[in-house]
């Protein structure tokens, strides 16, 4: 029989980001897919005071890393609990990622530029097959595509891939970005021998995989906060990884 004690609570979720491309698939999917775990708390956009999401639970962050940025200031100057945040805005200056940083000493902070399962899937799988094919002369480049309106490039998730491949530093591995109607957003890494070419790719077909990882990602951040925010520096993208490889389940 079903003990009503032992449900997980329902999480306040405040959206930065709310009406955007990234912002309206949460909001979609909280009603479709996640009624009995969370529920739309905030929805904040471009002039609005975002004061009010750091009353939630879980703040989900698909706006600009300025704005995100100004959240975590906010934040910083209030006493008492704060919301954990998923955040995937992308393109960060270093004074805002430092906003972020002081954030994560405080509460837990997850920082993903991709919350594809697929592609955290793809970095795990390059962290073991870049160095090597790299040992056997084989020569990285990445590639990426994304719709006209992205304002970052190289993308976060190109950055990353460079990371993994060429974790010495990312002289050795170009990233070659193009900006064109509306694709949602490809990513290759290519090896090239003298007489042969390995391939791995990523190809987004819908925004809902960002959305829905998303907002798995802030019930595990919500869940396990307690134990989280002791390791006060942002959690990654691969810290995420980890815990799904473990668990099929939030
Ligand atoms: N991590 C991931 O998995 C992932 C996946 C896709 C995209 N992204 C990233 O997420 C971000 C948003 O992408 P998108 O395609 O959804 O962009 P978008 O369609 O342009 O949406 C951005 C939203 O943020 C709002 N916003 C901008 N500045 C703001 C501010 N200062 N205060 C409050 N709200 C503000 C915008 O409001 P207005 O319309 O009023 O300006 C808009 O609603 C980008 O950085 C993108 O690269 C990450």
């Amino acid at each position: 029989m079903r003990d009503p004690n032992r449900e997980p609570p329902v999480i306040r979720i405040g959206l930065l980001g709310a009406r955007g491309r990234m912002g309206s698939q949460v909001s979609r999917l909280l009603v479709e897919e996640f009624p009995s775990r969370a529920t739309l708390a905030a929805a904040i956009d471009q002039g609005q005071p975002p004061s009010t999401l750091l009353e939630c639970d879980a703040v989900i962050d698909f706006s600009s890393p300025t704005a995100m940025a100004a959240l975590a200031r906010e934040a910083l100057e209030r006493s008492g609990p704060l919301p954990v945040f998923a955040v995937g805005s992308t393109g960060w200056r270093i004074d805002e990622k430092r906003a972020i940083e002081e954030l994560a000493a405080r509460t837990p902070v997850l920082l993903s530029s991709n919350f594809s399962v697929g592609v955290l899937a793809l970095l795990e799988l390059l962290k073991e097959a870049g160095p090597l094919l790299s040992r056997l002369g084989y020569k990285p480049v990445i590639v990426e595509r994304h719709h006209a309106h992205k304002k970052d490039a190289p993308s976060g998730t190109a950055l990353a891939l460079q990371r993994v491949i060429s974790p010495q530093g990312p002289g050795n591995v170009p990233i070659h970005s193009v900006r064109a109607g509306e694709v949602i957003g490809d990513h290759e890494a290519a090896f090239y021998g003298t007489a042969d070419v390995l391939s791995f790719s990523h190809h987004a077909q819908d925004r809902s995989i960002f959305a829905r990882g998303a907002l798995q990602a802030s019930l595990w951040l919500h869940a396990n906060r307690a134990t989280l925010a002791e390791r006060r520096k942002l959690i990654g993208m691969s810290d995420y990884f980890h815990h799904l490889k473990e668990s099929t389940h939030v």
